[in-house]
């Protein structure tokens, strides 16, 4: 069996390390899906804004330009095609409702929740300088608030009062997976729900994950290197350039995740999982490569309930 790296799925874990879900832009090679242009904002809106938080946690700080860029006003390719489509069909409804976007980056996501009709947003991250972006980008916007803090350490933010918790890929880049679970638990009321998409943890882990393809049976296979222990990948965030920023990845078993979060006193209530909406371009093997995109999950979507009684 020949390994099939250069296959369209831009999941695919390219030689040297590259960035596992963010080099988003579709290969050269790969058929071009129609794709909105990514606003940039006319003012450069990164800047750091002070963390009151005693914690050095900085989040994704060192890359804060690079993803802003990726991301900027309107989410980053996966974001729109696959990850806030599958968040809307379960947001339910935000009249009146408080939200919190634990992890929330430069909060690309609070124009979304406030056209849901969200009454009020809290954004956290623990990067000042994705924070400034978030506040510079909601600065009209008395409704949407961002604060520095470390998700993982008990904070002021972690009230009791909001009626919907949301955390988009964010859960594998934080190094306490159990502090993080208490403190969304912490900020919801006793109705509360949470929403959380990740990479899909069994077949989306950075440098362990490869498309391969068969050719005796003309399949396209998933292979996994490595999955039942948790440890840690550093991401390189532009392989081949030099002194290029890391970040870390902490893959986790699926028992990791769902311990944690009952340990939390959040019971899961729906899952989705959500595939890559990329395909490669028309050639032999584009059959099965489109298969397999359809068989195989990019990112895991859980739906869960504040249970105050499961701890
Ligand atoms: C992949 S980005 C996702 C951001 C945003 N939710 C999105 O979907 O674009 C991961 C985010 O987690 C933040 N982060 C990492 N560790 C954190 C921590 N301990 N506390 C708060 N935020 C953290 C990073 O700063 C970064 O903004």
């Amino acid at each position: 069996m020949k390994s099939n790296r250069n296959s369209g799925d831009p999941a695919s874990n390219r030689k040297g390390g590259s960035p596992f879900w963010e080099k988003m832009k579709p290969k050269k090679t790969e058929r071009s899906i129609p794709r909105e242009k990514t606003t940039t904002p006319k003012k450069p809106i990164i800047s750091a804004a002070p963390n009151p938080s005693k914690s050095q946690e900085k989040g994704w700080d060192q890359v804060a330009q690079w993803y802003e860029s990726l991301v900027g006003d309107e989410g980053s390719d996966y974001h729109k095609h696959v990850i806030v489509p599958a968040v809307v069909k379960r947001l339910g409804d935000l009249s009146g409702k408080r939200v919190i976007d634990v992890c929330c980056g430069q909060g690309f996501l609070g124009k979304m929740l406030r056209h849901a009709g969200a009454a009020y947003i809290q954004g956290v991250d623990a990067s000042p300088q994705l924070i400034a972006a978030a506040r510079q980008r909601h600065i009209d916007d008395a409704k949407q608030r961002y604060m520095v803090a470390d998700a993982c350490q008990p904070g002021v933010w972690a009230d009791a009062s909001y009626d919907l918790a949301i955390c988009l890929m964010a859960v594998h880049d934080v190094p306490d997976l159990r502090g993080l679970f208490h403190n969304i638990a912490r900020a919801l009321t006793p109705e509360g729900r949470v929403l959380l998409v990740f990479m899909h943890p069994c077949f989306r882990i950075p440098q362990h994950t490869h498309w391969g393809w068969d050719e005796e049976k003309q399949k396209q296979y998933r292979r996994v290197d490595r999955y039942g222990s948790e440890h840690t990948i550093h991401i390189t965030t532009h392989p081949g350039r030099k002194n290029s920023q890391q970040t870390k990845f902490y893959h986790r078993p699926l028992p990791s995740y769902i311990n944690a979060l009952a340990d939390a006193g959040l019971a899961l209530s729906g899952c989705d999982e959500l595939f890559t909406h990329r395909r490669s371009q028309v050639g032999p093997r584009s059959k099965a490569e489109h298969f397999a995109a359809e068989e195989f999950p990019m990112f895991l979507l859980w739906e869960l309930r504040h249970c105050p009684g499961l701890q």
